[in-house]
């Protein structure tokens, strides 16, 4: 029998973090619209490849998150991805879920889908290495939004899926994201984010989810990126903080916070001072995206001979995390990496 906690313990272990590099076909294909690459299958394989490739990175990464069509992708040399992975110590995960859908009689709501067949993929996946999953609920603020209804049917999704991975034994990841597009102040993120959490955490338990079998990967509490104030990274931490000690469980192993959009540097500089803030009642850490990928996609470009040179970019940003674990980050260690 898996050991699902020992397998959460993993993933949030000291000094590491998670990789997302679980973007479906379309986002992907956004990624690289941004820096003028065409997508197709190989060229998102050659762009995996490198980043899981990169010598030294599972000093700091614990676990990566691959979507459909990458778990069944091999290395350059025809490792399948999920086995080369797990030779470098690092757990190989899987996204799950099909995506945010409107939700019906819901203006400007969504509800993620996957649900149907879930449990038969899951057993897919576990064959094809996968140790744990992910399924991202979206929710946004706005004018009257989000709804209690829209809350309580992701949170529900959020639970289905989490007790159908923990009979399957593989570790959940549970990730209600609160956008933080808008111009809406840190309170309203705070008052939301709070919400939600305590949604999802009634519905995990209704539906026999084990805490200590799981990963939340939640939004920061930020202020609204087009709100005119915005909130310092102490103000941030603090805030955040407040939030998950009112509705995190201490039986769950970790926070792995996402990137949602915030710079490379500033992810790293405000989990850097939630960790220096601690010792905490969970593990907090990283399960980041954009953040840890920007600066390597774009040193990349698409070119066999930047293959280096954006392994360098995505080792820098993985240690910088790495370090922000345990409040240990400062800022002027990007000047001095880069020099
Ligand atoms: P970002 O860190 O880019 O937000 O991505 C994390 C993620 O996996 C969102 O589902």
């Amino acid at each position: 029998m898996a050991d699902l906690n020992e397998t959460a313990r993993a993933l949030v272990a000291p000094g590491k973090g998670i990789l997302a590099a679980d973007e479906s076909t379309g986002t992907i294909k956004k990624r690289f619209d941004s820096i003028g690459i065409e997508s197709t299958e190989e060229s998102r394989r050659a762009y995996r490849d490198m980043l899981f490739t990169t010598d030294g990175a599972s000093d700091h990464i614990s676990g990566v998150i691959l979507y459909d069509e990458t778990i069944r992708q091999s290395t350059s040399d025809g490792t399948p991805f999920p086995k080369y992975l797990e030779q470098q110590g690092v757990i190989p995960g899987i996204k799950v879920d099909v995506g945010a859908k409107p939700l019906a009689k819901a203006e400007g709501e969504t509800v993620t889908e996957g649900l149907d067949g879930l449990r038969e993929r899951l057993n897919e996946y576990r064959e094809l290495g996968a140790k744990f999953a992910k399924w991202r609920a979206v929710i946004s603020i706005g004018d009257g939004i989000p709804s209690e209804y829209c809350l309580w049917t992701n949170a529900h999704a959020l639970a289905r899926y989490a007790a159908l991975c923990q009979e399957a034994e593989i570790v959940p990841i549970v990730e209600p994201e609160v956008l933080m597009d808008g111009d809406h102040t840190i309170e309203q993120s705070f008052d939301v984010t709070s919400r939600t959490l305590h949604a999802v955490f009634t519905e995990l338990r209704d539906q026999k989810v084990w805490f200590e079998e799981m990963l939340l990967k939640p939004n920061m509490v930020l202020s609204g990126y087009d709100c005119s104030e915005q909130a310092s990274d102490q103000q941030i931490a603090e805030m955040t903080l407040k939030c998950f000690r009112r509705h995190v469980p201490a039986a769950v192993p970790g926070i792995v916070f996402l990137s949602g959009g915030q710079s490379d540097e500033d992810a790293t500089a405000r989990l850097n001072t939630i960790n220096a803030m601690g010792p905490h009642p969970w593990e907090v850490s990283f399960s980041y995206g954009r953040a840890l990928q920007a600066p390597s996609l774009k040193t990349w470009a698409g070119e066999s001979a930047n293959v280096q040179a954006g392994q360098e970019a995505y080792l820098h940003r993985a240690k910088m995390n790495g370090l922000a674990r345990s409040g240990s980050y400062s800022p002027e260690m990007e000047e001095k990496v880069a020099a």
